[in-house]
């Protein structure tokens, strides 16, 4: 076979992305970074910090929904993360109960569908209900869809999804890119189009690993419980002025 005709075989199997000019971003993933850091300079527990993001989380839901972005995901707390101080992660799993509680009427009254995308096995028992309630609760709605990554690592994503594949005694000439994606925790979540990570941290943390592939990357040097819309806002234009070319020309 000649060049031609093997170059032309190997467009083929390129990977079909939906949209490359990127008039708008419909699906963003958020690593909310900095809340010890804000709390810390207020003097205040760390917990507070955590209560003062669950603030910008709801902000950054509404905007989302004004600025017309149909899919956020939203970094919550890593795999790595069950190393903090005991404290620390007990405070932060009262505050998942108790902002789940706070948040649903007004999710199921914005229309907002929340699902969760990590492992289950390991949060409390009243928090799992709770995320079980809430996925429930919002099921049916279709506004903007909201995916908390709660236990969340990329790499154990990506491992769970092999498993799956062994378990289903997959052909090992069936495994290909959709086969792995249609077994990652969110299979139905779009690729983000946009990453913002707060806080001045320049690193993945191992969030989305797999999906983040050809993600345009914008690290905002604010704390998280410090943003807002404005902040939302900023990122989305700084998208707009990027070019994506996912390796073509
Ligand atoms: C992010 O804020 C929230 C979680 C990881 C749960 P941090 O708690 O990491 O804040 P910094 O990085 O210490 O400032
Ligand atoms: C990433 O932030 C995890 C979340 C925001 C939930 P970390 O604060 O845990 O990441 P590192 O330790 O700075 O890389
Ligand atoms: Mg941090």
């Amino acid at each position: 076979m000649n060049l031609i005709n093997r170059i032309r075989q190997f467009r083929a199997i390129r990977p079909v992305y939906e949209e490359e000019l990127n008039d708008r971003v419909r699906s963003i993933a958020v690593i909310m970074d900095g809340n010890g850091r804000w709390a810390k300079r207020r003097r205040l527990p760390v917990a507070a910090g955590h209560r003062a993001g669950t603030r910008a989380l709801r902000r950054t839901v509404e905007a989302s929904i004004d600025l017309g972005v149909e899919s956020v995901c939203m970094y919550a707390f890593s795999t790595e993360n069950w190393s903090r101080p005991p404290e620390e992660i007990e405070a932060l799993m009262e505050i998942f109960v108790e902002s789940i509680d706070k948040e649903m009427p007004e999710l199921v009254r914005q229309g907002v569908r929340t699902r969760f995308v990590g492992r289950r096995d390991r949060a409390p028992t009243r928090l799992a209900a709770k995320i079980t309630e809430l996925e429930k609760a919002t099921s049916g709605l279709d506004r903007l869809d909201l995916w908390i990554a709660y236990d969340y690592g990329g790499r154990a994503d990506i491992v769970q999804a092999a498993r799956r594949l062994v378990e289903e005694c997959i052909d090992p000439l069936d495994i290909d890119e959709n086969a792995i994606a249609a077994r990652l925790y969110a299979s139905e979540m779009p690729d983000p189009d946009l990453l913002i990570r707060t806080s001045g941290e320049e690193r993945l943390s191992n969030f989305l690993l797999w999906q983040l592939a050809y993600t345009e990357l914008v690290f905002l040097d604010v704390l998280w419980p410090d943003f807002g819309r404005r902040e939302l806002s900023r990122a989305l234009d700084e998208y707009a002025r990027r070019r994506r070319r996912f390796g073509g020309r």
